[in-house]
């Protein structure tokens, strides 16, 4: 598995170009098996989760090619299965179920089981999909699902999940009827998603509110436009943290500030100076860091998926501060990792308290989730010394050229092999098959 090495002490500065956003393109692959055709999207991030969801998509009988824009041809669906080996790589993998049910009226996917960073059930998924009519069977660690007819329902989500929303939301654009969807999830992620059904024809009301209504349409078909992905808001400020731990001054371009006012107000009172211009944002920090206590929470809250990296900033605060992790029950991974690298943080029960220190030590570290590793490099960065990290497999995941990206923003950094063999897998490796059809079969 790959590592990366990093001398930290040194002030990031530039500019640097944010990617499409993770978990908007995972969605919307999978709901591109609503409307049979070719589908071209652009913005799509070289991650490995995305080469993952290709993959899964081509044994689904999608194939797909990737240069600039990304095209995927779903005129087919041969195979109505997420396996064991696919799910067990990518809990996201679980988006296809909505879509698949929707489209064949039959899917099994596998369980997803837990993970790193909790348990993570998906009952809600179920109980949203069983209201539009769906049954379900739970057997050899698959669920089985059938759906002879989609009808609309009233649906009330218990907790605004992501991933939840957008399966019941897939399933329901084409159901008879209206589905009223409450205490939905409102993250932009789930509003990209929207906005992308909608190029298919689907008929949605209320995204980026905690009430979707969607009027089920007979068919979709793939939009005439490519459809340009949303940029990655936690991508983003990741690299604002990256400016502000180490003193330094970037810009991130392509963003959206609107979808981070609250990351953007906990970096001010941190001490950054933040500033915005059209689509790019500033980071500059040249004073002490002062300390801050936030809890995670659904969007418009600050996201569990920048708890990690504000830990680290914080580890170098001027004071003591809180945060408390409401999302997931299991998201302290780091935390261990972080003390090794000279941070003085304690755990008691979902809320961490960080003493900040003046200054942080080069370490051999390991991360075991994606936003856990990011904070891991972001401490390095601004440690003593050479620190290395170990297993950036989960980096890969969700951040595009991170290696390429920091080296351009004045970071030493190198990515070097370890003992195994790396798992990073390009994109053009993973879509495979690609042809051009003019049959319309499915
Ligand atoms: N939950 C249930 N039952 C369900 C679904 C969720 O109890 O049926 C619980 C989960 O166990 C968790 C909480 O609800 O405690 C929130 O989970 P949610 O379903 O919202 O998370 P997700 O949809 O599995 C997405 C992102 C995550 C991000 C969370 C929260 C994708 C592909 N993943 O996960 O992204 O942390 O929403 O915003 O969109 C990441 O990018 O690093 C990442 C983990």
């Amino acid at each position: 598995m790959d590592k990366l090495l990093i001398e930290g002490g040194l002030p990031l500065k530039g500019e640097v170009q944010i990617s499409g956003a993770k978990n908007a393109t995972l969605p919307i692959l999978a709901a591109t098996l609503l409307a049979p055709g070719e589908h071209r999207l652009n913005n799509v991030p070289e991650l490995v989760d995305v080469s993952f969801m290709l993959s899964l998509l081509g044994r689904i009988g999608c194939p797909s090619l990737v240069s600039k824009t990304l095209r995927l041809d779903t005129t087919r669906v041969v195979f109505h299965e997420a396996p064991y080996d696919v799910v067990r790589r990518m809990r996201a993998s679980v988006l296809v179920l909505g879509p698949l049910l929707a489209r064949c009226g039959e899917a099994t996917v596998s369980l997803p089981g837990g993970c790193a960073i909790g348990v993570r059930p998906i009952d809600q998924h179920l109980k949203g999909l069983e209201a539009l009519g769906c049954t379900f069977e739970l057997t050899g660690g698959y669920v089985h699902g059938k759906a002879e007819k989609l009808t609309g329902a009233d649906i009330t989500l218990d907790f605004p999940t992501v991933t939840g929303t957008e399966n019941i939301l897939m399933a329901a654009v084409l159901a008879e009827g209206e589905t009223v969807l409450r205490n939905a999830a409102r993250e932009p992620e789930v509003v990209d998603l929207v906005r992308f059904l909608r190029s298919l024809g689907a008929r949605i009301h209320g995204e980026g509110t905690d009430t979707l209504v969607i009027e089920g349409v007979a068919n979709l078909a793939p939009a005439v436009e490519p459809y340009n992905i949303v940029p990655d808001r936690i991508e983003t400020g990741t690299y604002l943290i990256a400016s502000a731990i180490t003193g330094g001054d970037v810009t991130c371009l392509g963003t959206r500030p609107d979808e981070m006012e609250n990351v953007l107000e906990v970096l001010r009172q941190a001490g950054c100076e933040i500033s915005i211009e059209g689509d790019a944002i500033r980071c500059l920090r040249d004073g002490p860091l002062h300390p801050v206590s936030v809890e995670t929470a659904p969007h418009p809250g600050f996201p569990t998926d920048m708890q990690a990296q504000l830990m680290a900033l914080m580890s170098l605060a001027n004071g003591e501060s809180t945060i408390v992790e409401n999302i997931f029950e299991n998201r302290f991974m780091h935390v261990p990792e972080l003390n090794r690298l000279g941070a003085d943080i304690a755990i008691d029960g979902n809320s961490a308290t960080v003493q900040g220190s003046d200054s942080l030590r080069a370490a051999i570290v390991m991360a075991t989730d994606l936003r856990a590793s990011a904070s891991l490099v972001l401490a390095a960065l601004a440690a003593e010394g050479v620190s290395e990290v170990l297993r950036i497999y989960h980096l890969d995941r969700g951040y595009a050229r991170l290696t390429e990206k920091l080296l351009r923003l004045g970071a030493r950094v190198r990515r070097a092999s370890g003992d195994e063999r790396g798992t990073s897998v390009s994109l053009q490796t993973m879509a495979t098959g690609f042809q051009e059809r003019t049959s319309n079969a499915s």
